[in-house]
């Protein structure tokens, strides 16, 4: 209950946060899914939707919905393996991307759940994600996911992946061989085995 102590204090400061103007606009504080003492990986979404807001749990709408479908096809339990946070804690209105100064105030909440969390890998769940951590901003989702990389952050170093965005997906029905939906099965299997199996990282990581 090590972590999960830890994490409902850090709860407790997020709940309080008027930081940005999202604190102010927000239903509910969205802070994590997962359980933080049997999940391995930690997958960062981009911020929450509606249903988020409503909710206060990250990836319970439409695009969630598909996320859990891709995951129970590649065998991870989002329940067991997965520690769910996104880019910031609050919903920002109509459901445009987080600005800059919103994603860089939250943060230090975010790096601290990773550094409580201390996973044996990252997923960087779309562009949002991936981009609040990767050196170049103008990062192709498309070019880089599927391929481990090492990311650093508050000084330690972790294996990461991108994967598609669900809602992306929402909008990309084709299952044919090279197809986003196809590449995020292929990308989970890999996660799945490569994280979760009896042998992790053993193969040599791709730089990217
Ligand atoms: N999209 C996200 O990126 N995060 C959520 O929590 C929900 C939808």
């Amino acid at each position: 209950m090590i972590k999960k102590g830890c994490l409902d204090i850090l709860q407790q400061k997020c709940e309080n946060c008027h930081d940005c103007i999202l604190g102010s606009t927000r239903k509910n504080l969205v802070f994590s899914d997962g359980n933080p003492e049997t999940a391995k990986i930690v997958l960062i979404g981009e911020a929450p939707g509606e249903t988020e807001d409503e909710t206060g749990k990250p990836f319970v709408g439409r695009a969630g919905k598909l996320l859990n479908e891709f995951l129970s096809e590649a065998g991870i339990s989002r329940e067991n393996d997965l520690y769910i946070i996104n880019t910031v804690k609050c919903r920002p209105p109509e459901n445009r991307v987080p600005t800059d100064v919103e994603k860089s105030l939250c943060e230090r909440y975010l790096t601290a759940q990773i550094d409580i969390m201390n996973p044996k890998a990252i997923v960087f769940c779309g562009a949002t994600a991936l981009k609040s951590f990767w050196h170049d901003k103008k990062v192709q989702i498309s070019k880089v996911r599927g391929n481990w990389f090492d990311v650093t952050i508050n000084e330690k170093t972790y294996k990461a992946m991108a994967i598609f965005h669900p809602s992306y997906l929402l909008r990309n029905h084709s299952m044919e061989e090279g197809s986003p939906r196809r590449l995020m099965q292929n990308d989970l299997k890999e996660i799945k085995s490569t994280v979760l199996g009896t042998n992790p990282f053993s193969k040599d990581l791709v730089v990217v």
